[in-house]
């Protein structure tokens, strides 16, 4: 596997690829990659002979009181695991590489259906942070796929209505989220959870599973939201939102729909934010 670190050596390497007509894939992440990130990876080699993974911390999307400075950075680590799970070139820049001029006068991109919802209204300003990164990470890389993870739901659609508002070229393909063995969704910031708090997290997919089977028995909305939070709150965990949503806009659905509806959950458990989701259409052809 090569690493780069500059848009001149990446640019090299992928247009000699694309000029011999060979597809690339890519996968963004923010690197202390786990079984999530290298999932996605190994789905971009079913689909194109090159994948293309990026490591970049971004700062623009993490808000004043989060968690940037102490983010967990593990590039060594990270660069032993993309090679064997079938990435070819690590784009990892700096900050200086992808922000040369500053972050302040730095073009935005706002997604105003989305990026004020949700996570959004809790984490002002981070999807706009994630799409222009990604949208730039587009423009470097030039792939003919990128890969997201439903794990992170909102910014999948996030990246989708980007995609299709400004026509890129760019074809979108999700991938399912990888969990631990009690079904926590596998995240860099678990490692934050005291050995106490990480048996409480798994609540979180225990509610969404729940959620999940009351929306097929037909009980009202805002009554299992409710529940849910109380069950997360009985856990010792502070949510955030418990929300019921269309999944093709995460706009709020009308009594009666059972079908392509998506919960979404985020908590905050000590010192730690959470988020996970289920689509409810899947949890019912599983028959949970
Ligand atoms: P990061 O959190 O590193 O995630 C990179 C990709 O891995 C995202 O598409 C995310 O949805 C996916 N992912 C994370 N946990 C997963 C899990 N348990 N199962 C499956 N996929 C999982 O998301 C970001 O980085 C950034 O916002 C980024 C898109 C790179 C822009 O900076």
């Amino acid at each position: 596997m090569r690493r780069v670190a500059t848009a001149r050596e990446l640019r090299e390497i992928v247009s000699a690829w694309r000029r011999a007509g060979e597809r690339v894939a890519f996968v963004p992440t923010m690197g202390n990659l786990h079984v999530g990130h290298l999932s996605l990876v190994a789905r971009g080699r079913e689909l194109a002979p090159h994948v293309v993974a990026s490591v970049f911390v971004n700062p623009t999307q993490f808000g004043p009181n989060e968690d940037f400075n102490r983010y967990p950075r593990t590039l060594e680590a990270d660069v032993a695991q993309l090679e064997p799970a079938g990435c070819e070139l690590l784009f990892a820049p700096g900050v200086e590489d992808m922000y040369p001029d500053g972050i302040q006068d730095h073009v935005r991109i706002e997604v105003p259906s989305l990026d004020g919802i949700l996570e959004g209204a809790f984490r002002p300003g981070h999807f706009s942070g994630v799409a222009t990164v990604v949208a730039k990470l587009f423009g470097l890389v030039q792939p003919d796929i990128a890969l997201f993870g439903r794990k992170d739901y909102q910014q999948l659609l996030v990246v989708q209505r980007m995609v299709a508002d400004l026509a890129m070229p760019i074809a979108i393909v999700a991938g399912e989220t990888q969990r631990e063995s009690d079904g926590l969704a596998l995240s860099s910031r678990n490692q934050y959870l005291s050995p106490d708090e990480r048996p409480r997290a798994a609540t979180i997919y225990a509610t969404l599973r729940d959620v999940a089977q009351r929306v097929r028995a037909g009980e009202p909305f805002a009554a299992i939201e409710s529940r849910a939070r109380d069950a997360l709150v009985g856990a010792g965990l502070v949510p955030d939102y418990v929300a019921i949503r269309r999944d093709s806009d995460l706009s709020e659905p009308t009594a009666g729909e059972t079908h392509g509806l998506v919960v979404l959950a985020a908590a905050r458990l000590g010192k730690t934010r959470l988020i996970d989701n289920l689509l409810i259409d899947n949890e019912l052809a599983v028959g949970a």
